[in-house]
């Protein structure tokens, strides 16, 4: 029998956890060796399946496929590349003559909304031509805006990191007499849920205010509020999301192929605003990539969700299953029970989910169904592997597969 190989691509912006994803496929697959001959994972993406570079993860150290559990980016190294409408580019004949060349039948790729277009194209695409391959969907975003699913396997890790970040830079912030406005950036460019998270907070750390993409932002009445709290507290503590939408120079914001904007940069734009505008001094915090990087506030819910939905997803491939991504189900908040269930590919693909409203009370609190919501997302603690107080990381060797 010819050999039957899988293909792991990672796409879109890392996570903290998209490594422990891989982690679990690596694992599943690896109990299915008459099934699964060889692992393969795409370089850069797609790029990696259409230009050849494979490696095999099979032939890594299984000391190295466990520290994949604390390493931050995407190991394989990922893309923003969005793959034409048309299935005559040349593109995807690439693409077809490396899963024929390769023997791969199964392709998973783990990514976020526009990553679910591509995984989506490429099971189309296997489907039309009658190919005998299974294309499953890995969900995973900090923005937590994927559609037909709970939450995002990433997301539970950054809003515990940017719960914790927030908590700890309050208690320097309101240190002083007389301090600053401060104004923390956070990612999100149409949905605020890593913004909101910081509403689990207890009071004496909680965000005076938060602005948030689902909610209007008016610049009048936020200089009032930061004005009336600051006068009142002596100092101001702000959350926004990087997309919130204001007077800004977007002259120079670079787009991905995907047409989104690279944000960054809102809250020192906001206060430079307020400096000119109240001439009260300012302090600009962009929490930037170590929020979706940061490996010692990983969630242990997060990890052990993104292990297991690897080990779902290959399981699903194995089963015949193609065309679906791996979606949580919520039974239970309290105790917190979820199941892993399977969405089409064409529901997920390009959609966003955004906080409903009932979510939302004001400029200044979430609700009770939205803490109720994140807070078994945050939950267990992991303990890092340190060498000399360093976290360790993966090493591949990243021995490249033959053409
Ligand atoms: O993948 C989601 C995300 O982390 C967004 O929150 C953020 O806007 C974007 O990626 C940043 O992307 P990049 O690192 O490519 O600038």
């Amino acid at each position: 029998m010819e050999n039957k190989n899988m293909v792991y691509i990672q796409s879109g912006g890392p996570t903290s956890v998209i490594n422990s994803s891989l982690y679990g496929a690596i694992l599943e697959a690896k109990r299915h060796p008459d099934l699964i001959a060889h692992i393969y994972g795409s370089l850069n993406g797609i790029e990696g399946l259409i230009d050849g570079n494979l490696i095999d993860l099979g032939a890594e150290d299984s000391e190295q496929i466990e520290l994949l559990l604390q390493t931050p980016g995407a190991i394989l190294g990922t893309t923003r590349r969005k793959l034409p409408k048309d299935f005559h580019d040349p593109i995807y004949l690439k693409i077809i003559d490396n899963l024929k060349k390769h023997h791969i039948n199964y392709v998973f790729v783990n990514g976020g909304n526009d990553s679910m277009d591509t995984c989506n194209k490429i099971a189309a695409l296997v489907n039309e031509l009658g190919l005998d391959i299974k294309v499953i969907g890995v969900p995973k975003t900090i923005d937590n805006d994927l559609a037909c699913t709970d939450h995002s396997l990433g997301f539970p890790s950054a809003a515990k990191f940017v719960i914790n970040a927030i908590h700890a830079f309050a208690m320097d912030a309101k240190a002083f007499k007389k301090g600053k406005v401060h104004i923390i950036e956070i990612m999100g460019r149409n949905a605020g849920w890593l913004t909101a998270s910081a509403d689990l907070l207890p009071e004496e750390t909680r965000p005076h205010l938060f602005y948030i993409p689902e909610r209007p932002f008016d610049l009048e009445e936020f200089l009032v509020d930061i004005k009336k709290i600051y006068e009142e507290k002596g100092y101001a503590l702000v959350a926004i999301s990087e997309g919130i939408n204001f007077p800004r120079d977007m002259s120079r914001v670079r787009v991905d192929s995907f047409g989104h904007a690279q944000l960054g940069g809102a809250a020192t734009d906001l206060c430079t605003i307020v400096e000119d505008r109240l001439n009260i001094p300012t302090r600009a915090v962009e929490l930037s990539l170590t929020q979706r990087a940061f490996p010692a506030f990983i969630s242990l819910t997060d990890r052990t969700e993104a292990v297991r939905t690897g080990e779902v997803a290959v399981q699903s491939a194995l089963q015949g299953i193609t065309g679906k991504m791996v979606v949580f189900k919520r039974i239970s908040t309290y105790p917190y029970i979820i199941n892993y269930e399977l969405a089409d590919l064409d529901k997920v693909a390009n959609a966003e989910a955004h906080i409903p409203s009932s979510m939302m009370v004001d400029n200044t609190r979430m609700s009770q169904e939205f803490r109720d919501y994140l807070s078994p997302l945050i939950e267990g603690e992991v303990t890092l592997k340190c060498k000399d107080g360093i976290a360790d990381i993966t090493r591949l060797k990243r021995i490249k597969v033959k053409d």
